[in-house]
């Protein structure tokens, strides 16, 4: 129910502007968000790969409304593929990002024309931006939204996979169709992150009960993790974390054959114990002005955040 809440003031216009003026959600969104700059992302990046971390960079912005802002994301990703490179990072830093920050979500404006026109737009510039971070060593992985895109996200991941093989995508365990995509992208050997799901879906298309989700994510685990690609285990549950350990030691998996993966901000100290255990391990660090959508969905993760959240806006 709050989850429901939280996701639906996500969407929210007037609380958007009255949460980002409200002076202490600096320092809420500071636990999750790198800062505004590229300069903040790459900070923040260079003292986790210090620790041992790998780090996927996410410049934060979603849902551009027409195609200049769509093309100026282009350009500030491939400004981010080469300052990766310029600071010796490319190896251990990858870029994340959004295809509707490309303009997929673009149908019906003025600014793009036919309704296959969204479509094209962000492929094309998707492209310019894999070209960009190979020419810097790096690599990409487009994030999932919400269903709605699902079709559209893994069909331009599938045709830039043909000329950019380590391009990766994710796949969301609450949707009822993700088993289905696990065997397709397993079988062709594709780089793909695995998490729960953040977006707010109707029953028809998701499982809603945690414990089928969860039960779900296991199943999409045991293909992935048994097919021929590199599974990127998204997520922060200890019970989940346990489980795919395990399975990467029944199919035989050496330790640089998967990663696991959690966000800038939750639950360091587990990240920290399983590099120590010699697990790869990615964090997933945001940067950039548009926090608003990003913070709201780790509100709605856990509802002790958004006690910490009130507790920092009654403080001041
Ligand atoms: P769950 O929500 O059950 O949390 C398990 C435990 O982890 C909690 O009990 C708590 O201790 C801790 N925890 C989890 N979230 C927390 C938070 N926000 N703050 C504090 N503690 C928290 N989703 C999506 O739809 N599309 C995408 O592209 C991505 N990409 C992505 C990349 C990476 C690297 C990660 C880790 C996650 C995503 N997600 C995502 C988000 C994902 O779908 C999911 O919403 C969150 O990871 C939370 O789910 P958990 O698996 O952690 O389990």
């Amino acid at each position: 129910m709050l989850r429901r809440l939280i996701l639906e003031a996500a969407d929210s216009q007037t609380l958007r502007r009255l949460i980002a003026t409200a002076p202490p959600t600096r320092a809420v969104v500071h636990r999750f968000v790198a800062g505004t700059e590229v300069a903040d992302g790459l900070a923040v990046a260079r003292q986790l790969v210090a620790d041992g971390l790998l780090v996927s960079l996410d410049r934060l912005g979603e849902q551009v409304r027409d195609l200049s802002q769509a093309r100026a994301t282009a350009e500030a990703y491939r400004e981010l593929a080469a300052a990766i490179e310029q600071a010796g990072l490319a190896a251990e830093v990858e870029i994340s990002l959004k295809l509707s920050a490309l303009g997929l979500g673009l149908a019906g404006n003025a600014s793009v024309g036919s309704p296959e026109e969204p479509r094209r737009v962000a492929l094309d510039l998707a492209r310019e931006i894999c070209a960009a971070a190979q020419a810097a060593g790096t690599m990409v992985t487009f994030d999932m939204e919400d269903h709605t895109t699902t079709d559209d996200t893994l069909a331009i991941v599938a045709e830039l996979r043909r000329e950019f093989p380590s391009v990766g995508c994710v796949i969301q365990a609450y949707l009822r169709r993700s088993l289905a995509d696990c065997r397709e992208l397993a079988e062709a050997g594709a780089r793909v992150r695995l998490c729960k799901g953040a977006y707010r879906e109707p029953a028809e298309v998701a499982f809603t009960r945690r414990h089928e989700v969860d039960r779900n994510f296991v199943r999409c685990l045991r293909i992935l993790m048994r097919g021929s690609g590199y599974p990127m285990v998204a997520t922060h549950d200890p019970r989940l974390i346990a489980i795919a350990s395990v399975m990467a030691t029944q199919a035989g998996r050496g330790k640089d054959t998967y990663e696991f993966q959690m966000l800038y901000g939750v639950r360091p100290d587990e990240q920290q114990r399983l590099v120590r255990r010699g697990e790869r391990v990615r964090v997933y660090v945001p940067y950039g002005g548009q926090w608003y959508p990003y913070l709201m969905r780790r509100l709605a993760e856990r509802p002790a955040n958004v006690a910490f959240f009130l507790r920092a806006l009654g403080s001041k």
